[in-house]
């Protein structure tokens, strides 16, 4: 096997994206699209990436980590251009150099490597990544000639009318020969429409010199999208977003209306899970055996358990164990615990806190920093007055405690084992264990006065 280097294109403003965020940093599903072409060049083991940053250097390299290293172009003057900032670094490597442009994030790895090996195989000193596009406009169309040879690449706004009938195009992804490369780099000129260094070109170089020149052609189109603007950037997103969803299908997720279920690059169901229609998965996010999750659920890098039901609700960075009810309509926020058969019901939102096992918080709270223990009872109204306008504190309920509705329990605080708070308390102070807290005005009945009150009216 030859040494193998690859480069990324990705030094270029994105114009057409009409935006203050660099192309290549324009997440699709999650991540920078950039950072899905690096992702995706890993599996090949190659000695070296070199990523091409200008617009943008920074972010872009802050992306990109150690997965990648970097060479500055100064002004942008097209993809050949681009290529020949590689020189001092590449240039006199023995092997095969793929060039990858950074804003095509739906190519696969299997396609990569299929290309090199195709590239090697055929001893070809360039290979083209091409497809055939149903809408060809925009991209650079492969011209054969009368053996059905590649003779060369023709930008579209270069293109007679009939090399524009051509639905082959250029992907943007080549091998190359690397030394052939660097050379052939060296006699392309900007003289052509848009005043640039093409890439392309080399292609007809290389063939003029009669090297050997060939095509691979991947039968999957969609992969090779190029996004140039916002409209191919949704594109993108539905595609990536549909591989997604039917690895999971193929895992045996029933996820309802796949078209209207959104769910990261780092997320985990176990098998039978149901999504329903409008739900968002993403982070690193784990969801066990037979939950149901949504309608219109979001979720961010959450632990979920095995039969987890959980509806209309939002919740980020937190655990959720077996068997737990949340929603409809709960707010989980982060650092949260929520233990086995516990209950977070509808417009009750929890920061911070652990939910003990068989605890349940049914309807209408606010629980942050509390930590409560097991098959405590929650009731409806039940706010933690956790802030004092300056510090946050914390709020106990020990196992087996009733909390009537609509209490106050003022912060810090602790609420005994299986103790007792009446409904509309306000407390203050600890409560012991199985003791009975009463924090409200007591109830004054006067006989008659109703009654009274009509009389004086008439
Ligand atoms: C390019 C190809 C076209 C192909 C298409 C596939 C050229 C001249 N054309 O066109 O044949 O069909 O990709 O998607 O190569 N870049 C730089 N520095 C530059 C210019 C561009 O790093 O000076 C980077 C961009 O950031 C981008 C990539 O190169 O990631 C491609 O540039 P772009 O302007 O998008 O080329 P296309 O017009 O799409
Ligand atoms: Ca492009």
């Amino acid at each position: 096997m030859k040494n193998r280097y690859a480069i990324v294109l990705a030094a270029g403003r994105g114009t057409r994206m009409k935006s203050n965020l660099y192309k290549v940093l324009h997440p699709v599903v999650e991540r920078p699209m950039v950072q899905h072409v690096v992702n995706q060049l890993q599996p090949l083991a190659l000695e070296k990436v070199v990523t091409i940053v200008g617009f943008g250097a920074e972010a872009v390299q802050e992306t990109l980590g150690d997965q990648s290293s970097f060479v500055v172009q100064e002004e942008q003057l097209g993809t050949g251009h681009a290529v020949q900032q590689a020189e001092d670094m590449l240039q006199h490597m023995e092997g095969t150099t793929l060039v990858v442009c950074g804003d095509t994030p739906l190519i696969e790895a299997e396609t990569f490597q299929a290309l090199v090996d195709h590239h090697e195989q055929t001893n070809a000193k360039a290979t083209i990544l091409t497809a055939q596009a149903p809408d060809p406009a925009g991209y650079g169309r492969v011209i054969r000639n009368e053996h059905n040879e590649v003779e060369r690449i023709v930008e579209h706004k270069d293109a007679s009318d009939a090399e524009l009938l051509v639905s082959e195009i250029n992907t943007g992804t080549y091998c190359f020969d690397n030394k052939a490369l660097f050379h052939a780099l060296q006699h392309v000129s900007n003289d052509n429409a848009q005043g640039e260094y093409y890439l392309p070109d080399v292609i007809q170089i290389l063939k003029q010199q009669a090297e050997t020149v060939g095509a691979y052609m991947t039968a999957d189109f969609e992969e090779t999208l190029g996004i140039n603007d916002r409209v191919a950037l949704a594109e993108a997103e539905v595609i990536m977003k549909r591989r997604i969803n039917e690895k999971h299908m193929r895992n045996g997720v029933t996820i309802i209306d796949p078209s209207n279920t959104y769910i990261g690059m780092d997320v985990e169901i176990g098998q039978d899970v149901i999504v329903h229609p409008g739900s968002m998965i993403y982070g690193v996010t784990k969801i066990g055996e037979n939950s149901v999750i949504g309608p219109h659920t979001e979720i961010n890098n959450m632990n979920i358990g095995e039969r987890v039901v959980m509806k209309q609700s939002v919740a980020m960075d937190s655990t959720i164990a077996n068997d737990v009810h949340v929603g409809p309509y709960a707010y989980i926020r982060p650092k949260t615990n929520v233990l086995d058969h516990a209950k977070v019901g509808h417009f009750v939102e929890v920061k911070q806190s652990t939910i003990g096992e068989g605890s349940k918080i049914p309807h209408l709270s606010y629980v942050g920093d509390a930590k409560i223990g097991n098959h405590v009872n929650v009731g409806c109204g039940t706010i933690t007055v956790n802030y004092d306008g300056r510090e946050k504190h914390e709020t106990i309920i020990e196992d087996g405690a009733f909390i009537g509705c609509n209490a106050n329990l003022v912060a810090p605080i602790t609420i005994g084992e299986d103790a007792f708070v009446a409904a509309g308390s306000t407390v203050t102070k600890d409560v012991p264990s199985e003791a009975l807290a009463f924090g409200r005005a007591r109830q004054a009945n006067k006989e008659g006065y109703a009654k009274s009150l009509k009389k004086q009216d008439k």
